[in-house]
């Protein structure tokens, strides 16, 4: 793991704009594998602003998102096909056939799956994912105990996990309980991946994911097996490393 210090939150979002414009402009159809959470904005408020200038095109760039909740309206505004639009998608020139998220509506959950797992594939694999990372040690919405095998699947949210998201819905019990997500094994097949990671509160699970020994117990060390994973964090983030 490669992992990099930076200031603040604007010098993490800069940072990790660098290398997704990095990766756009060296291979124009690159497959981008995206994450949603308030670590990631910004960054895409970055990229808007480097496309906005001239610099960068997603013309032929293909977009698959981590995950989506089950149950929640396409367009309800704190679904993450919304987020996604809201923050990157309404802004920059990608072809909307180009971009994908699971559908948490399919009346087939399971073909879902199957399906989306199929359209990464097809698409030739992920060159860059994206990842926050959860208190508990979850990537994507892959919570503790998910199998290091799995591929795209249907998880049920932990506590913790409907806790922290809480802060965007008006109460608790509006947080969905199920969601669609990439699983750990279609994240390791990415070629590369970047993990962003912000603020004191993190710093705990930070030093968990670099150091701690593999386990299930905290997904996203799993990473430390993955060749190409640059870990950026801020300085509180890093506090106890
Ligand atoms: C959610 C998302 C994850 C994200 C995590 C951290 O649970 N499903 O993909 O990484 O939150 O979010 P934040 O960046 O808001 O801390």
């Amino acid at each position: 793991m490669d992992v990099i210090v930076v200031k603040d939150y604007e010098s993490l979002s800069t940072q990790a704009c660098r290398m997704v414009s990095g990766q756009v402009q060296s291979k124009a159809n690159s497959v981008l594998g995206l994450a949603t959470g308030g670590t990631p904005e910004g960054m895409y408020q970055a990229l808007i602003e480097e496309y906005a200038a001239g610099n960068l095109s997603f013309q032929e760039t293909r977009t698959f998102n981590l995950d989506e909740y089950i149950g929640l309206p396409t367009d309800h505004s704190l679904s993450y096909h919304s987020y996604m639009y809201k923050q990157l998608f309404n802004h920059i020139d990608i072809p909307p056939e180009n971009i994908h998220l699971p559908d948490g509506n399919a009346s087939d959950l399971q073909a879902e799956c199957k399906k989306y797992e199929a359209f990464i594939h097809e698409a030739g694999g992920i060159d860059l994912q994206i990842l926050g990372l959860g208190h508990n040690g979850h990537i994507g919405f892959n919570e503790p105990e998910t199998s290091f095998a799995s591929r795209t699947h249907i998880i049920e949210l932990d506590n913790e996990t409907r806790e922290a998201n809480a802060r965007f819905f008006e109460q608790k019990e509006d947080v969905p309980k199920r969601a669609i997500t990439m699983g750990i094994e279609t994240i390791l097949s990415a070629r590369k991946v970047l993990v962003l990671v912000s603020s004191a509160d993190k710093a705990e699970a930070v030093k968990d994911m670099v150091c701690r020994e593999i386990t299930s117990a905290f997904p996203a060390t799993v990473l430390q097996k993955h060749p190409a994973v640059t870990v950026l964090v801020d300085e509180k983030a890093a506090l106890r490393l």
